[in-house]
């Protein structure tokens, strides 16, 4: 079976993911809560934990380099704040960007030789965020954009070494993360009106699987209420 490695396994959205493509995919699955992660693999059929801290440079080199050719590569690893620029300290724009973005731009890196061995897929967890930059969301919003701009240029880039990049965009999803960003709005948690993480989840699978002749270049995903 296909290689794929997804990050933020361990929970949310890269979690889902690793449930949509378990039937088709050997899965490496990424994030920090080995708990979490020998859970999931235990419930899947071909899945190891690849419990690496996306913060930590040398641990990334040394588990990527493990790794001579890998068919999918999903970023789903983020973290969100949310709340005026007045008080957004230096730490808070860096560690936001640190994970949605360098630890991002860092793993392609190091794994493009595996990717281009496989001629691959990378799949970015982007946010509606990263369409809109709206009050309140200025470092997330801005290390998405950012993320963007990365996924753009490295599909210029590598498109020619057989490399497809797609930028998937949810709505507000039923995470923990969504739960982190309404204690910081202040706002009731209302789950039924957010994407469950499944359905994003059948997007990134959508931009895996599109056609030999088909390059998803952006998913964009709304919630509707039916719920
Ligand atoms: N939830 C939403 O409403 C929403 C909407 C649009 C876009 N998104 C995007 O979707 C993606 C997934 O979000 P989610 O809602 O699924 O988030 P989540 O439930 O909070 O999960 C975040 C995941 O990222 C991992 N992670 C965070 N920091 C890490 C680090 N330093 N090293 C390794 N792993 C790290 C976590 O691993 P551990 O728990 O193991 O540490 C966890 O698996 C993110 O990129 C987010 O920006 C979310």
């Amino acid at each position: 079976m296909p290689l794929a490695l997804i990050t933020g396994a361990s929970r949310g959205i890269g979690a889902a993911t690793a449930r949509a493509l378990a039937d088709t995919h050997t899965l490496l699955l990424g994030g920090r809560d080995e708990a979490a992660l020998a859970a999931l693999a235990a419930e899947l059929p071909d899945a190891r934990p690849w419990p690496v801290e996306l913060t930590d440079h040398a641990a990334l080199a040394a588990a990527a380099a493990e790794l001579s050719t890998l068919d999918v590569l999903v970023h789903s690893a983020g973290v969100a704040r949310v709340g005026p620029l007045a008080a957004a300290s230096a730490d808070l724009w860096r560690s936001t960007y640190e994970i949605n973005v360098v630890a991002v731009a860092e793993l392609t890196r190091l794994l493009l030789p595996a990717l281009r061995a496989a001629r691959g897929r990378v799949v970015l967890v982007n946010s509606g965020a990263g369409k809109s930059a709206n009050p309140g969301w200025g470092p997330y919003a801005a290390s998405k954009f950012a993320l963007t701009a990365y996924a753009d240029v490295l599909r210029g880039e590598e498109e020619a070494a057989g490399i497809r990049v797609t930028s998937v965009f949810p709505g507000r999803t039923d995470t923990d993360m969504q739960r982190v960003v309404r204690a910081d709005e202040g706002g009731d948690y209302e789950p039924a009106k957010y994407l469950r993480p499944e359905s994003v989840a059948e997007s990134i699978r959508t931009a895996v699987f599109a056609a030999d002749d088909a390059h998803l270049t952006e998913l964009v995903i709304r919630s509707r209420p039916v719920r």
